[in-house]
């Protein structure tokens, strides 16, 4: 059976697959604690976590909880945390206005995190959809019916100043209007803030991937519940030369990295576009990803361990450096 005479092969790939040992020495890719960055999302009350049900094992934070999950990561080797408020729906507005209050959720956990992990790098994100009673990630025009871009990107500047100020090393504009990384580059640098960073949401594209994260902001509900229509801002999905040519107008206009948002369903917009700039790239696992395999894994259709590691190492393989991802802490704790 097995032993037969040889084939003259000479080229035989199977020899580099022959045990752990070799595999470990010709693996090309590897997806580290060092590549994670973990979302982390905070409520304004007294209970230390909120599940979110669509998410499942991620819940919303207290802001002493936001703390201590700060200070857990940190010492798991995790050296990043992306923060989201939920805001309470009577601080919501049409105009957003609790986006600028100082001592607003989002400030407060910064400070909380940097209390609790000084050397965590703490990426905020600057939109105003978990703001605005309408859910949409900027003010709407005078009729109603589509985000104003340049008033928007105005509002935006200060938010990225006011977050940098409460202690934000990352400002990361989620938003999708033009000229907005420069506004707040120049924003940034007038305020003296020379030194923060800006994380582009520069190829983020219209997906329906988003809803587990609307629910957990609030975003769906301020909406009344009704689907949240932002093709005017975010890319269509079948357009992948729009999209790197948007994305390269955010490294134009002084982004420090750039980013692709969903991540696995758009891993060629990635590639692309790490042939294109040599800045670093960063791949957001979005919600629906992190919640289809989570879904398929509690009916024991797929194996999360291993289909988590699958999704990560596709997502670096196509040319991430860093990915955010709901399942930093797993992996993390799964290295360690
Ligand atoms: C909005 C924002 C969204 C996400 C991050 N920032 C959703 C949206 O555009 O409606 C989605 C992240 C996820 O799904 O995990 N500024």
């Amino acid at each position: 059976m097995g032993s037969a005479d040889p084939l003259e092969l000479r080229r035989r790939p199977r020899r580099l697959r022959q045990s752990a040992a070799v595999r470990a020495l010709v693996q090309e890719t590897r997806v580290t604690v060092d590549d994670l960055i973990a979302p982390l999302f905070v409520h304004a009350g007294d209970q230390a976590r909120i599940p979110v049900t669509s998410l499942p094992g991620v819940h919303r934070l207290s802001l002493e909880t936001v703390a201590t999950e700060a200070e857990e990561l940190w010492r798991l080797g995790v050296k990043a945390v992306a923060l989201f408020p939920v805001t309470p729906p009577e601080l919501k507005d049409a105009d957003g206005t609790e986006a600028l209050n100082p001592n607003n959720l989002i400030c407060q956990a910064v400070r909380a995190v940097k209390k609790a992990a000084p050397e965590m790098v703490v990426v905020t994100d600057v939109a105003l959809d978990p703001y605005t009673s309408h859910g949409h990630d900027g003010l709407l025009n005078a009729a109603g019916v589509d985000v104003d871009n340049d008033a928007t990107v105005r509002r935006l500047a200060d938010m990225a100043v006011l977050q940098a100020a409460a202690g934000s090393d990352w400002v990361a504009p989620s938003d999708m209007m033009d000229g907005r990384v420069g506004a707040i580059r120049s924003a940034l640098d007038g305020a003296g803030r020379t030194q923060t960073l800006v994380l582009a949401y520069a190829a983020k594209f219209a997906s329906a991937f988003y809803g587990p994260f609307r629910d957990a902001v609030g975003s769906r509900s301020a909406a009344g519940g009704k689907y949240l229509d932002k093709r005017t801002y975010q890319l269509n999905p079948a357009n992948p030369r729009e999209a790197i040519a948007d994305a390269l107008l955010d490294e134009v206009e002084g982004a420090d990295l750039l980013m692709v948002k969903p991540a696995g369903p758009y891993l060629d917009i990635l590639q692309r576009l790490r042939g294109q700039t040599r800045l670093p790239l960063v791949a957001y696992q979005v919600s629906g990803e992190y919640a289809a395999l989570h879904a398929a894994a509690e009916r024991g259709w797929l194996d999360l361990a291993a289909v988590r590691d699958e999704s990560l190492l596709g997502i670096k393989r196509a040319g991430a450096d860093l990915v955010i991802t709901y399942f930093a802490r797993a992996v993390a704790e799964s290295l360690a």
